[in-house]
């Protein structure tokens, strides 16, 4: 069906590689394994264990953000998102791909009459200073997302927010600027709207931050930019649905996975790049990548031993980075996968005029278009990788719109799961983060908390 996303994998086989890469035989070996891995998967989700593939079936949530969106979202002209890792990567992957290029610095008219949006996944001042000096702030509405309603740099950006607009608004207008995304029941975020009558939109309890772009955490302020956040549950929905299959060669987050674990496990290549062919899809790599690297990467196996395992996720763009990583793709270590990110249409294309016909270097390309240029540089990069030996696949979406992107955040989440059930880790938590956040309280100096122990550096091991 012409709006289906594709996997093309020809170029993770030995035939194409001359003799390196996968064999066919180890990938019918691994259909095998992956009925059990997708059985299993299967019933887990039945048991109500991974809860995001609920989301894009979850009814009455559209409404209740389209009715705040359509409602109290429409008196600002800046949205502000404020959240660390999962509770932003995903809306600026969205954002990204499906709003206008550009799109703060488009005037009213060009946005359709919807708000300019940034996303603060960080907490670095020299970027909020300057912001939140030039942001208008009666016109302004801040969106802070999280799902535990603790992690200190979306606690520290709200506490910072809170005041600035108690200032310009006072004590009773502030809060009309504000609305939560966070846990139902849980956390501080929940306390604090239920106190001081903040609006509040729920993350559902079993959906963890890097899995929650398809809830309310992307999904509302997708929809006050005004992407089609009905086409994009679609879209997830019809790949949800592919990949109830557990027929290895028609699944294509089975595929996904298993062939990233059997490039790891039996090839070698632990470091997978997504390089996205559009500046459109760059940020979705980005996503992914924190998807991957925080749900694979674990030291202990699901039967508790310590196993320190996981692939290492690496984002790239094309053309760009042909000229920055490629040379290491294609002679480095045989230690990668390249999966290419491409659409058969761009929303856009530019024609390259003729011009200089005797000069021999630039007229070829003189009634080609931007588009034609940056798809054959994929291809080209493509077959040059494989004739370097070097795995590759091509993940192609029919174009950059809500349903197609929908169907690629379904794909690399349950890609994850059942990369997570291959390589026998949990992919659900992050332990490995944890002693960073505690002994960061340590040293802010909260009550419970100690500082990591003083270890002054030794003057011998310092270059100064
Ligand atoms: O994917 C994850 O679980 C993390 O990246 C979290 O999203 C991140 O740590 C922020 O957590 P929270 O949403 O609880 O503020």
């Amino acid at each position: 069906m012409a709006d289906r996303l594709e996997l093309d994998y020809n170029n993770m086989l030995a035939p194409r590689l001359g003799g390196r890469g996968l064999t066919p035989e180890a990938l019918d070996r691994a259909a095998e394994t992956f009925r059990a891995v997708h059985a299993d998967v299967e019933r887990r989700r039945a048991a109500g264990q991974l809860a995001f593939f609920d989301l894009p079936y979850e009814d009455r949530l559209v409404p209740q953000i389209r009715a705040f969106a359509d409602g109290a979202g429409q008196s600002f002209d800046t949205i502000v998102v404020l959240g660390i890792g999962g509770s932003a990567l995903g809306t600026t992957a969205l954002h990204h791909a499906l709003s206008r290029p550009f799109w703060n610095e488009l005037d009213d008219e060009a946005r359709d009459y919807f708000p300019r949006l940034y996303v603060l996944d960080n907490v670095d001042p020299s970027t909020i200073a300057p912001l939140l000096d030039r942001l208008d702030l009666r016109r302004t509405l801040f969106n802070v997302v999280s799902k535990s309603g603790t992690t200190a740099e979306t606690a520290a950006q709200f506490l910072i927010v809170r005041d600035r607009l108690i200032r310009e608004l006072g004590q009773d207008g502030y809060r009309r600027h504000l609305v939560f995304t966070t846990d139902p029941e849980r956390g501080a975020l929940r306390r604090i709207a239920r106190e001081e009558r903040i609006a509040a939109l729920p993350i559902p309890p079993g959906v963890g931050g890097r899995f929650s772009v398809l809830s309310a955490v992307g999904l509302l302020p997708a929809a006050l930019v005004g992407i089609d956040i009905e086409a994009l549950l679609a879209g997830a929905r019809d790949m949800d649905q592919r990949c109830r299959t557990d027929r290895l060669a028609d699944n294509p987050a089975g595929l996904f996975a298993t062939l990233q674990y059997l490039a790891h496990t039996e090839a070698g290549a632990g470091i997978h790049v997504l390089m996205a062919y559009s500046d459109r899809l760059y940020a979705l790599a980005d996503w992914f990548r924190q998807l991957w690297a925080e749900s694979l990467g674990k030291r202990f196996d699901t039967d508790g031993a310590a196993v320190h395992r996981g692939p290492t996720p690496i984002k790239a763009l094309g053309a760009t980075d042909q000229h920055s990583q490629v040379q290491l793709y294609a002679e480095g270590p045989f230690d990668k996968t390249i999966t290419f990110l491409t659409a058969d249409q761009l929303p856009c294309d530019l024609p390259i005029p003729h011009a200089y016909p005797e000069v021999e270097e630039l007229r070829y390309l003189g009634g080609h278009s931007l588009g034609e240029l940056l798809r054959a540089e994929l291809a080209a990069t493509a077959a040059a990788l494989a004739s370097h030996g070097r795995m590759n696949m091509t993940i192609r979406l029919p174009r950059i719109d809500a349903h197609a992107v929908g169907q690629l955040i379904m794909a690399l989440q349950i890609a994850t799961i059942y990369a997570g059930a291959l390589y026998h880790v949990n992919p659900l938590d992050q332990p490995g983060v944890e002693l960073g956040k505690v002994l960061t309280y340590g040293l802010l100096g909260r009550e419970g908390y100690a500082p990591p122990a003083a270890a002054e550096p030794d003057p011998r091991w310092v270059a100064r």
